[in-house]
């Protein structure tokens, strides 16, 4: 049976990484893969990790199944997280689950879509994560796309999105991303939220809101801005969150999916269909993630230790864009970069050509997706000369 299989390429994003690792140059730059690094280059466990984690060796007593929804209490301060005191909470209309990190939560969304309609068409920015389109086509979902990036001019074709989104038919799912598009860094304004969700009222489709950085972008509140609009605007809606960035757990795989219902009593009925598409995929999810996250929310102490590491890792990558603008400017570069200083969250493309990404690899050992996508947070003050003097001599 296996001798009919054809090798299939490596994931364009974590296959990068791969190569990365083995490149013996001491100049070695990562831009790939999202993952946030500090100064030295590292990804360290955050402070507030390590004393959570030591609190639940401490006081963890079973290993015994918690079920296809996961903790209660991880889903009760999540719910809190994404949604602060919203109407939607207070109405008790929404169920969040813990999932297998946030391409977990996307995925048994895609299979909770594909049980409502089988064969929905989902309609996703033009660009997203480039693993949108495979999670939703394995979860049986059509996927199209809405313009979204204007690469020409750096900037948000807003206008194309407006006019694209008023023709999607109503029974009909739109992914949004709630903060830090990835892989654009191009975010809506609060303004163009209020379009958005005005648009999404009045077609009727259902939104779906991927907020995969929560914190990265202008601060924890401020990121779920849109998110809060839209479930404060319509019936129905789904949320998925992811605990990898924020709280740097990545390995440990948490995230959330959240249904938001039109009544509470429809909400338990969404929410049995959830637990019986996660029971048929992997049963239910692991518990170590989602036990240090609420350790972290559920205690005063931890959470303000919590703020102060992410307010650090979101200014570090914000200052990152300022600098490699400047350093830019300072080689002599006359092409305009400022547009990354004005993105927002882990990516912004560099607006090169594929074959300029490939010579910035080959040549100078400097690591991006092929669409020009830098993870910003891979530049630091020891390598930002070196990064601005090669990307003058490619251009
Ligand atoms: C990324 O876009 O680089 C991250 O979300 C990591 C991943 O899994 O692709």
């Amino acid at each position: 049976m296996f001798a009919r299989l054809k090798a299939l390429p490596a994931d364009p994003i974590l296959g990068l990484l791969a190569k990365y690792r083995e490149d013996v140059n001491p100049q070695k730059i990562d831009l790939g893969v999202g993952v946030y690094k500090n100064e030295a280059g590292h990804t360290a466990v955050l402070d507030c990790v390590k004393k959570a984690e030591q609190h639940r060796t401490d006081t963890e007593d079973s290993k015994v199944y918690i079920g296809p929804t996961g903790s209660p209490l991880f889903n009760v301060e999540m719910s809190k997280l994404i949604f602060g005191t919203h109407k939607v909470l207070l109405e008790n209309r929404a169920r969040t689950f813990s999932t297998p990190g946030g391409t977990g939560a996307l995925r048994v969304a895609g299979e909770f879509i594909n049980k409502c309609k089988s064969g929905t068409t989902i309609w996703v920015s033009n660009p997203t994560w480039a693993n949108h389109n495979a999670v939703f086509e394995a979860s049986g979902l059509t996927v199209k796309t809405y313009p979204y990036y204007d690469y020409e001019n750096k900037t948000l074709d807003f206008d194309g999105m407006l006019a694209a989104l008023k023709e999607v038919p109503a029974d009909d799912v739109v992914l949004l991303h709630a903060c830090c598009h990835n892989p654009s860094g191009m975010d809506l304004t609060n303004e163009q939220w209020q379009q958005v969700v005005e648009v999404t009222k009045s077609v009727g489709f259902t939104p779906l809101i991927d907020m995969a950085y929560q914190g990265f972008g202008a601060g924890l509140d401020e990121d779920a801005y849109g998110l809060r609009l839209m479930a404060e605007n319509v019936k129905e809606m789904i949320v998925c969150s992811s605990c990898s960035k924020n709280f740097g757990l990545y390995r440990e795989r948490i995230g959330a999916c959240t249904l938001i219902a039109e009544t509470s009593h429809s909400a338990d009925l969404v929410a049995s269909v959830l637990a019986y598409v996660i029971r048929g995929i992997y049963s239910m999810p692991p518990a170590h993630g989602a036990a240090i996250v609420e350790t972290i929310l559920s205690s005063t102490e931890l959470t303000t230790l919590w703020h102060s590491e992410l307010k650090e890792m979101r200014d570090r990558i914000n200052g990152n864009r300022q600098l490699l603008v400047d350093k830019l400017v300072e080689n002599g570069v006359t092409r305009d970069f400022s547009f990354i200083a004005e993105q927002s969250g882990m990516f912004s493309f560099l607006g090169i050509t594929p074959e300029q990404v490939q010579q910035l690899q080959d040549e100078y050992s400097i690591y991006m997706v092929g669409s020009s996508r830098m993870s910003i947070a891979g530049i630091a003050n020891r390598n930002v000369d070196y990064l601005a003097k090669s990307i003058a001599k490619i251009l």
